[in-house]
């Protein structure tokens, strides 16, 4: 790149893995009836557009997902792991308490060592991943950073209660990455980010390791009407306040990829901007809710489709736990 020039970052790769086991709705009512749960398919597909999630195996590490999700943005960029000068995963689901998964995953590409590169971990659930890439996205802009790897990764299916079934046929497990790099030319164009502590309870995994043990409740919460609420107001707030910070409008939008909870809420925000529905990047209906990989994901599986293509104008948002949400704008 021009080094006397404004400059910004831009993404030159993008990844994705899927764990192969493939859980169908029907997969899950069988699992749940064993259980004396009950729910259908017909539920899940008419209030969330789900039909299908992917479970890692036992065993199966959150940096063992953002490793396959990481090659392939990698490889896609045309970089090795070498070039990498900074690594941000976000998760809500990481391998330890601590080190971080991001240093994990440092040590697992090979790259881990004496002068080894910043690597850490942003916990802003369902929203982590916007967060991280408009985290990267000031570091490379300030010279901090020159190729970061951004990546989401989740194993959600260690964290469910399986006699909820408010909440345990929401979720799915998944990483997606993407290699981040300075450049003359934006990029990513703005982002808009928040938190309102207020709502921690509507949306959580209140337990916590505490004197050896786990204390109190290790598996997910959801207030599911109330986030819904939230979430649709958040989404279409975020989604103005970037297009204004961008100088851009909707009518500039090629494509829209919001988190992937529920199909309803997403229909609403690509509604509420005057979105033709083709615009709207969906893979809730086979990944689930993949928490932090669902943008990730949703965005590669549309890069690789041949949807997304250089110079489209894509807005990514996320909303979840915290309650966290923000929208990042970019030209691909
Ligand atoms: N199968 C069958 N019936 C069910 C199931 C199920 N799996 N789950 C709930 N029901 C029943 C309820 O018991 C209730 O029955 P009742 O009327 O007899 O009491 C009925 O269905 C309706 O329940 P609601 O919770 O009101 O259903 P709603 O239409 O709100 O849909 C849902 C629930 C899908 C969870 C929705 O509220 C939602 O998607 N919320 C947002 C989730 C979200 O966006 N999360 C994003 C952040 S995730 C993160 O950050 C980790």
């Amino acid at each position: 790149m021009n080094t006397t020039g404004p400059r910004y970052s831009r993404i030159t790769g993008t990844g994705s893995h899927l764990p192969p086991r493939r859980l169908t709705n029907d997969d899950m009512v069988s699992m749940l009836v064993a259980r004396g749960v009950e729910t259908s398919d017909a539920w899940i597909v008419e209030r969330t557009g789900i039909r299908a999630r992917h479970f890692a195996a036992d065993g199966v590490a959150c940096s063992d997902l953002a490793l396959a999700a990481s090659r392939a943005a990698l490889q896609a960029a045309g970089r090795h792991a070498e070039d990498v000068d900074l690594i941000i995963v976000a998760t809500s689901t990481p391998d330890m308490v601590f080190p971080s998964t991001a240093a994990i995953l440092q040590h697992k590409l090979g790259i881990a060592g004496p002068s080894g590169c910043p690597a850490f971990d942003l916990q802003a659930v369902c929203s982590g991943f916007v967060y991280a890439l408009a985290v990267a996205d000031a570091m490379i802009r300030a010279g901090g950073a020159s190729c970061a790897l951004i990546v989401g990764a989740e194993i959600f299916s260690r964290i469910l209660d399986f006699d909820d079934r408010t909440t345990c046929v929401l979720f799915g497990d998944g990483a997606g990455a993407v290699v981040l790099e300075a450049s003359g030319e934006p990029g990513i164009l703005a982002s808009d980010l928040h938190a309102d502590g207020r709502h921690v309870g509507i949306l959580c995994v209140p337990g916590t390791v505490a004197g050896g043990r786990v204390s109190g409740d290790p598996l997910l919460k959801m207030d599911g009407p109330a986030v819904f609420k939230l979430a649709v107001g958040v989404l279409d707030s975020a989604a103005r306040a970037v297009l204004a910070k961008a100088g851009r409008t909707e009518a500039d939008l090629d494509w829209l990829i919001p988190h992937q909870a529920n199909i309803r809420i997403m229909q609403s925000t690509a509604k509420k901007l005057k979105l033709a529905p083709e615009k709207l990047i969906v893979t809730v209906d086979e990944h689930g809710n993949t928490s932090a990989a669902s943008v990730p994901l949703a965005l590669d599986v549309a890069v690789r489709s041949g949807r997304v293509q250089r110079g489209d104008t894509v807005m990514l948002e996320g909303v979840g736990g915290g309650f966290t949400w923000g929208a990042v704008l970019l030209d691909f």
